[in-house]
């Protein structure tokens, strides 16, 4: 690979002679109760990592590290009030939830559903979970009461951990009941209630206060394939995928890749901006710092809030040195211009990027205005399935020459192709499918509840993860992403699947049927716009669907336009044309119209966007 300098390249010499022997030697470097036998039994599509192995998430994030006066989280409040929380605060927090989860019967296996704001209670409660080997299935507070039914419905939870309400935009939002809502009826046991707004909240028999729970336990040793957590995704049907990750496999990939990307030392103060309900915050807020000893900053409200420069009043405040956040969050402080010379961000040595694909312009925005030059700039390419980063530029163990908007290379251990559809390895600079060629540490466990679909990642191409996006590579081997292949769309670098989309509109009783698809935003990466077909004698304005789907799925899901149509364009076979439909969203001449069953529904679409604002 030319552009790839070695500060150490014994580490990828390693990876490339024996991966499975090169990753445990990076498992040696936590704590195990009891070694594995084997590396690695691969069985397409299940892997299971360091066979025979017990580990406990919570001991090797909290009891393992020597010194514990060492702050583990500097908690920002939206309105600016901080809390310092020491590795000793979170093991005693973590231990005492933990034993009062026990003594309500939660056991090894239960599931426990977490629907909390960005709290500190939030990667507490988390590793109390890990800590008795209960599987924690955070879901975004920003979800609906019904989006949280479902999760909590499919996952068959035990217990919810939620809090009383929540801080958005200097506004107290209730939380509780939404979570009532959703757990009615279900055999969810008991429901512990953080206090954050002091909001006055209505307290059932299976009701607690956090600050009312009394225990203590020890952390168990789980086997290294015991399941960790189910974080809901979005596919490419209407039913949100339960991702499903092990211990020993995960920990070890997200504990490697935090130190490789990072360069992580001890007198560093990391911030990443995502919240703890995606991915990126379980992997790279929540176990990957705290895996690593690091002190890192968690900012509870809206990155806008009071001002959009808020982002860099924390790092200020905080002194951070490295900063990792997304495309949408640096394209929006970009258009308000450089950050303020009143934020001193001379502490930042290292910039970070996640979720979607980042603009050149962009890259050297973040690299010249907020890092002045000197700090480098790594893109980091994964996927909520694969646990943690696979493609990325690792300043922790090696130098790679930067080409702003790739992601670079990937990492140690890990082997990927750009494949044409008939499987063959596409040329440089040729647009291809991206796979990745073999297991890895952290890749998922499975789907919960759902084996088909997970054996389909490894189906489309033999021996092959299929990612979903494109990608391609460059002379030098490079790659660069080019976003996603299917019908999932990435909102603010938010997972959003069309058809989870369109069967939310479908629920609504005036709708007969609807189409969704995404189109270029400037600052949101893409934005949805949704299509409706009402049923007779039913009337229901764009903005009323688009208030349904908010409250269906969440806020984050909400079209930005809704229009109603008196019929969808469709193939003869019936099937919906979406690229059409984006053809026309986007203003866009339509080419070839000549498959369509009724060409009348082509002007009709035309005339509907017409006729709605702007
Ligand atoms: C999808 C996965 C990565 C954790 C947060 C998102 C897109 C992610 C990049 C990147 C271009 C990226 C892909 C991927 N994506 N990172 N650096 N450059 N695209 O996890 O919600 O599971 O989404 O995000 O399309 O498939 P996710």
């Amino acid at each position: 690979m030319r552009g790839l300098g070695r500060s150490d390249g014994a580490v990828r010499e390693s990876a490339e002679r024996d991966p499975a022997k090169f990753w445990e030697g990076q498992a040696r470097l936590l704590d195990w109760h009891t070694p594995w036998d084997r590396a690695l039994r691969w069985d397409p599509p299940r892997a299971r990592w360091f066979e025979g192995g017990r580990i406990n998430a919570c001991y090797n994030a909290l009891d393992r590290h020597p010194d514990k006066s060492k702050t583990a989280i500097l908690w920002e409040a939206e309105d600016g009030a901080s809390r310092s929380l020491s590795y000793s605060d979170l093991l005693s927090e973590a231990g005492r939830v933990a034993g009062a989860l026990s003594s309500m019967g939660v056991s090894k296996g239960d599931r426990v559903a977490i629907y909390l704001p960005m709290v500190p209670e939030l990667p507490i409660s988390m590793l109390a979970c890990a800590r008795i080997g209960a599987i924690h299935a955070v879901v975004f507070s920003g979800f609906s009461a019904a989006a949280l039914r479902q999760r909590l419905e499919d996952s068959g939870a035990k217990a919810l951990i939620t809090s009383d309400g929540m801080y958005r935009r200097g506004r107290a939002l209730p939380l509780k009941p939404a979570a009532d809502e959703a757990a009615a009826g279900l055999p969810v046991e008991n429901t512990v209630v953080v206090r954050r707004t002091g909001q006055p909240v209505k307290m059932g028999p299976r009701d607690v206060w956090w600050d009312r729970l009394e225990g203590r336990a020890p952390a168990v040793p789980v086997e290294s394939d015991h399941p960790l957590f189910i974080l809901y995704t979005s596919g490419t049907t209407g039913k949100p995928k339960g991702v499903l990750h092990g211990t020993g496999g995960y920990l070890t990939h997200v504990h490697s890749t935090f130190r490789w990307a990072f360069d992580i030392r001890d007198s560093d103060t990391y911030y990443c901006t995502a919240d703890i309900g995606w991915v990126t915050g379980h992997s790279y807020v929540a176990y990957g710092p705290l895996l690593c000893g690091a002190t890192q900053v968690i900012y509870e409200g809206a990155p806008d809030h009071p001002d959009p420069e808020r982002t860099w009043k924390v790092c200020a405040k905080y002194g951070a040195t490295i900063l990792y956040t997304t495309p949408t969050a640096l394209r929006m402080l970009m258009r308000r211009g450089d950050p303020p010379a009143g934020c001193d961000l001379s502490g930042l040595r290292l910039l970070g990027s996640v979720g979607e694909p980042i603009n050149p312009e962009v890259w050297r925005w973040y690299h010249d205005s907020v890092g002045g030059r000197r700090c480098p700039v790594i893109d980091t390419w994964w996927q909520t399935e694969t646990g943690g980063m696979m493609v990325s530029a690792l300043p922790g163990i090696e130098e790679a020459e930067p080409r702003p908007g790739s992601a670079t290379f990937p990492i140690p251990g890990v082997r990927m192709s750009v494949l044409d559809e008939s499987g063959a390895e596409t040329r440089p600079g040729q647009r291809g499918f991206l796979t990745i060629d073999g297991p890895w540490p952290g890749m998922m466990l499975g789907l919960w509840g759902d084996e088909e679909r997970h054996a389909q990642y490894w189906s489309k191409y033999p021996g092959k993860y299929y990612a979903g996006d494109y990608a391609m590579r460059d002379q030098d081997g490079y790659l660069w992403m080019l976003g996603r292949a299917d019908d999932v769309l990435k909102v603010s670098g938010h997972r959003i699947g069309t058809a989870e989309l369109e069967s939310a509109l479908v629920s609504h009783p005036g709708v007969a049927e609807a189409a969704v698809c995404g189109v270029p935003d400037e600052v949101r990466g893409e934005s949805i716009v949704a299509f409706a077909v009402l049923r007779e004698g039913a009337s229901c304005s764009g903005e009323e669907l688009a208030g349904w789907v908010r409250e269906k799925m969440g806020a984050i899901a909400a079209p930005s336009r809704t229009h109603i149509v008196p019929r969808l364009p469709k193939t003869r076979s019936g099937k919906i044309m979406r690229r059409l439909l984006r053809d026309l969203a986007e203003g866009r001449n339509v080419g070839d119209t000549s498959t369509i069953e009724d060409p009348g529904a082509v002007s009709d679409v035309r005339a509907a966007i017409g006729r709605s604002p702007p």
